[in-house]
């Protein structure tokens, strides 16, 4: 099995280019922030705890999205992958789920990494406010906190899989189709 980390900062693309990638590859996307979104339209009680935390920009708590990303392992079948998009999002995160393949033998097959400078994370999400109406992309004291979230957390990843070997990382600036083509580029090597 292939496990691919979709890696990013809000805004970045990674709920875009996922589609196209899951179809090319036979994978099954798995992004946490959906997840949650589910859970929360669905009145769960995970989905209340989520709630709060997601609407102020900060992170629900990791174990919390390990149990998901684990129990999706167990159940889902027939595919060639996963393409992970939002998780991890923590050095604890990552070391959870490094522990969590290597049960069964297995490893994060690459981290493929859109990058975008944070001018444009505002300009992107302040488009998708109008279009998708996802309750923490409408003020912007939350998007400043989940980017400055991205910074002080999720940023260190990318030395973490660097120093494993896994790092790729791709301009995020561009079309849609042009960053598309960058991300089949890289990934057709694996
Ligand atoms: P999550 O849903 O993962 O949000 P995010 O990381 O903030 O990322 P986004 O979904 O905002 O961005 P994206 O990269 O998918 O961009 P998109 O493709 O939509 O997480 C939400 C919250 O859940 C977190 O804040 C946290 O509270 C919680 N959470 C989730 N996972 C967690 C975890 N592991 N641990 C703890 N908490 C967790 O693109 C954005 C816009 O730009 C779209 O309108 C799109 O059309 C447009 N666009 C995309 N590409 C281009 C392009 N090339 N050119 C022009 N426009 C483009
Ligand atoms: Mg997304």
């Amino acid at each position: 099995m292939k496990y691919y980390v979709l890696f990013g900062p809000p805004g970045a693309g990674k709920g875009t280019q996922a589609g196209s990638m899951v179809e090319r590859y036979q994978l099954c996307h798995l992004s946490t922030g959906e997840l949650l979104r589910s859970e929360i339209s669905a009145g769960t009680p995970l989905g209340l705890q989520a709630k709060t935390l997601i609407e102020a920009g900060n992170l629900v708590p990791d174990e919390v999205v390990e149990g998901m990303i684990e129990s999706k392992f167990r159940s889902v079948k027939n595919v060639k992958g996963f393409l992970l998009d939002g998780f991890p999002r923590t050095i604890a995160q990552a070391e959870a789920l490094d522990a969590m393949l290597a049960k069964n033998g297995e490893a994060v097959t690459a981290c493929v990494s859109l990058m975008i400078p944070d001018a444009l994370i505002h300009e992107r999400i302040a488009h998708r406010a109008n279009i998708e109406g996802r309750a923490d992309d409408a003020r912007p004291e939350v998007v400043e906190n989940r980017v400055k979230t991205y910074h002080a957390k999720t940023e260190p990843l990318i030395e973490f899989y660097r120093k494993a070997g896994r790092y790729h990382e791709i301009d995020g600036v561009g079309t849609i189709e042009e960053v598309r083509e960058r991300i089949f580029t890289e990934m057709d090597k694996f």
